[in-house]
């Protein structure tokens, strides 16, 4: 028999799964029977067209929607578990555009990602003095660490944001249009910090984006959602966009008000 190496776990759950979801908000069906497993240390890209429900998804995973029908388990845990507390970092569809009238640093807003119910009262230590210089340089902003959010740019923002993450130590990290409003070099900078977190760090990372160029050439699976799973599996298999227009038709067509699409007019 092979001896399973320490701190391996023989049967490790998957880190999301989800079953036959359903999510109604405002009385309008937003997503309907969804299947979806992620394993630890995949990197997957959503893409849907406007009010497909991308977000809605993230946020039911994050536990901020009642669920009208379905589970999701995260390490086999309830959204907002107690148990998951920390390990799910969120990056959310504004947060290039955060209110510039706040005055915090850099370092103020990821050391932000450090506090938890225990050290939420104590002065910050050196041990989370440390992650939060990891974080700052995981991100490449070591130069600007000391300067207002509101003075940076978008692209530098959103990596402030995501250091945030990073410094609360969350293994799965799930990103709302985190491309948006950033130039062509910090999107690509950016793409290449998560595909190294994938890797080095072993976090899984959910990502939902417009941009998919980027997406093919970064993410390893690919989900089309458009109020169902329309399409998962690897990028390589992600169908043409004129195939696209073929698989939004698998379906018919539910509710009323729903048969003409928002163009994707966002960042392409
Ligand atoms: N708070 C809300 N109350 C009711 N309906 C909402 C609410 N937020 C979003 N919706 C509706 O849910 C649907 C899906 O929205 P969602 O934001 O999940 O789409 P999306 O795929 O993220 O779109 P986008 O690409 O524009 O970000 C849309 O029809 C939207 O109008
Ligand atoms: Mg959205």
């Amino acid at each position: 028999m092979r001896q399973v190496p320490v701190g391996e776990t023989p049967q490790e759950l998957p880190i999301l799964e989800i079953e036959n979801l359903s999510v109604s908000r405002s009385g309008k069906v937003i997503l309907k029977d969804i299947d979806l497993t992620i394993e630890k240390g995949e990197f997957i890209g959503i893409v849907g067209p406007n009010g497909s429900g991308k977000s809605t998804l993230l946020l039911a995973i994050l536990g901020e929607l009642r669920l009208q029908s379905g589970d999701i388990g995260i390490y086999g845990h309830p959204p907002q578990s107690r148990k998951l507390y920390g390990r799910i970092g969120w990056v959310s569809q504004a947060a290039s555009n955060l209110p510039t009238h706040v005055r915090v640093t850099v370092r103020e807003l990821v050391q932000l990602g450090t506090l938890n119910a225990r050290n939420m009262f104590s002065f910050v230590d050196e041990s989370r003095r440390e992650r939060v210089r990891k974080a700052i340089e995981m991100v490449g902003l070591e130069d600007v660490e000391n300067v207002d959010l509101g003075r940076l740019s978008g692209g530098q923002r959103q990596r402030a944001v995501i250091a945030r993450a990073l410094a609360s130590e969350a293994e799965f990290i799930l990103l709302d249009e985190p491309l948006v409003g950033i130039d062509r070099d910090a999107r690509n900078s950016l793409l290449k910090l998560l595909d190294q977190l994938c890797h080095e760090q072993d976090k899984t990372i959910l990502m939902v984006s417009h941009d998919l160029t980027a997406m093919r050439q970064t993410v390893h699976r690919m989900i089309f959602l458009e109020e169902t799973i329309r399409f998962d599996g690897k990028t390589h298999n992600f169908p043409e966009l004129t195939e696209l227009a073929d698989l939004r038709g698998i379906e018919p067509v539910h509710g009323e008000g729903h048969t003409h699409h928002h163009s994707h007019s966002k960042e392409e």
